[in-house]
């Protein structure tokens, strides 16, 4: 089966590397030219552990490639993936689904009869049966959600959690079954469903993740008031098999490209149909993740005498996440831009995010190493959990700094060790 990919960033690069993988032939359909010849040239545009290896194998076996023509693609494929972006709206809270219409238009004067179209993009519920109504007779829609994580992406699409297929047909299910045969056979369960169920397993899957991060971040503020610690309670509570550990991380927050803008689509959409009220709570949610973020600043502002102008801050971390050169909404960022923005010469560095974070805020300074970062600081900020960062050693960096004071916005750091190196470390909702 030959299938196309429309749409070449983190998904649909993954998902199309990731397909060859699986053996079928692959089709590549992506309109930006840097990228398209980036990826073509077997090369992935940004950091994503793993991608490039198997990107650059299946393009060496000449069973991946890239093209700009939705021509070339409805005559090559039989499915055909739409994986491209849904963007916040400029104008609002609601998915920007442009693209994904786009994509649609481009390709149905070109499918064939028994052509499968299967959305991957995260869509507001409705998305589906539109786009259904735009294609040919002969030719059907199918909605196959992603889960995958950024810094996990090919482990994610080859083994993933479940399959969601939102289908109108008996046959469209069956081409999906035979199509994931090799991923249903290691045991994946598989859900069918109609459009809109899988629409919103998406949504409501990173909807929930979000209220389980605001949720232990409202619980940290209540810890620090009350003179608890919440990596302890985080722990306590997490043993129940009903809640569960992951995801009960306090700190800085959630950002990147999906939670941040889903929750708010997830809330746009409901208003729309009429039930606003009802998921009204995600506007706590998002409250509350933004609010940390604030919270930080004004830690440091209090750990620096009042003021953070002209005061030199290192912030360890611009990636919305580990293992990730995302900045999109990333909450170290944002932070470090603040700080910036009250007088602090503020100095960054994440190990594969420099180059990101400077294109979206060129006026930091960016630093080559944790080190060069916290030379002369009055303050260190962890924002961005990076593994190196716990390797640090507290009483050699006590040598570089100006002055030893520490926000752990992330509380992975062993505040214990960095005190008795003499450092004044805090923690979010920690003792
Ligand atoms: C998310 C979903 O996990 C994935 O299933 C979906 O397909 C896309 O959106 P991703 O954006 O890659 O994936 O990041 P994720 O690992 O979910 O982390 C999101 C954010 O939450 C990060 O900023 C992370 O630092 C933060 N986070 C996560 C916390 O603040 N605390 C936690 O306990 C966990």
């Amino acid at each position: 089966m030959n299938i196309t990919v429309i749409g070449c960033g983190y998904l649909g690069a993954t998902h199309a590397a990731a397909m060859a993988e699986l053996g079928y032939d692959v089709l590549g359909v992506e309109i930006d030219a840097q990228k398209r010849e980036s990826l073509a040239s077997g090369r992935v545009p940004f950091y994503e552990p793993g991608l490039e290896e198997l990107l650059a194998k299946h393009v060496a076996s000449g069973r991946l490639r890239f093209t700009d023509s939705f021509q070339e693609a409805g005559a090559f494929g039989e499915l055909h993936f739409v994986c491209v972006g849904t963007p916040q709206r400029h104008d609002g809270l609601g998915a920007d689904v442009r693209f994904v219409d786009a994509a649609v238009d481009a390709l149905a004067p070109y499918l064939t009869d028994g052509d499968l179209v299967v959305g991957k993009s995260t869509v507001p519920v409705g998305t589906a049966a539109r786009l259904a109504a735009k294609l040919p007779e002969g030719a059907e829609l199918a909605w196959n959600p992603e889960f995958l994580r950024e810094g996990f992406a090919v482990q994610d699409t080859l083994e993933p959690d479940r399959l969601v297929f939102g289908v109108a047909s008996e046959l469209a299910e069956k081409v999906l079954r035979d199509f994931y045969t090799p991923v249903i056979a290691t045991g994946t369960p598989v859900v069918v469903t109609d459009y809109a169920t899988a629409e919103l397993v998406k949504v409501s899957a990173n909807a929930f993740l979000a209220t389980k991060i605001s949720f232990i971040n409202a619980v940290a503020e209540v810890c620090e008031a009350a003179g608890g610690d919440v990596v302890d309670l985080a722990d306590a509570i997490g043993h129940d098999d009903r809640i569960g550990r992951k995801f009960l991380n306090a700190g800085v927050g959630f950002g990147g490209g999906c939670l941040p803008k889903d929750i708010r689509a997830f809330l746009s959409r409901a208003g729309e149909l009429g039930v606003e009220d009802t998921m009204s709570f995600l506007r706590q949610v998002d409250d509350i993740n933004l609010r940390q973020r604030t919270r930080v600043v004004q830690i440091a502002t209090t750990m620096l005498g009042g003021s953070v102008a002209r005061s030199r801050i290192a912030v360890w971390g611009a990636a919305f996440k580990p293992h990730s050169d995302d900045v999109r909404d990333s909450p170290a960022l944002s932070i470090a831009g603040q700080l910036h923005l009250r007088g602090a010469l503020v100095s960054v560095y994440d190990p594969k995010a420099n180059d990101t974070a400077r294109a979206m805020f060129p006026t930091l300074d960016y630093a080559e190493s944790a080190f060069e970062a916290a030379r002369d600081a009055d303050l260190l900020l962890h924002l961005t959990e990076w593994p190196e960062f716990r390797e640090v050693d507290a009483d050699e960096l006590g040598e570089t700094v100006r002055r030893k004071q520490v926000i752990d916005g992330r509380n992975k750091l062993d505040l214990e060790a960095w005190r008795d190196a003499g450092w004044i470390a805090r923690g979010l909702g920690r003792r």
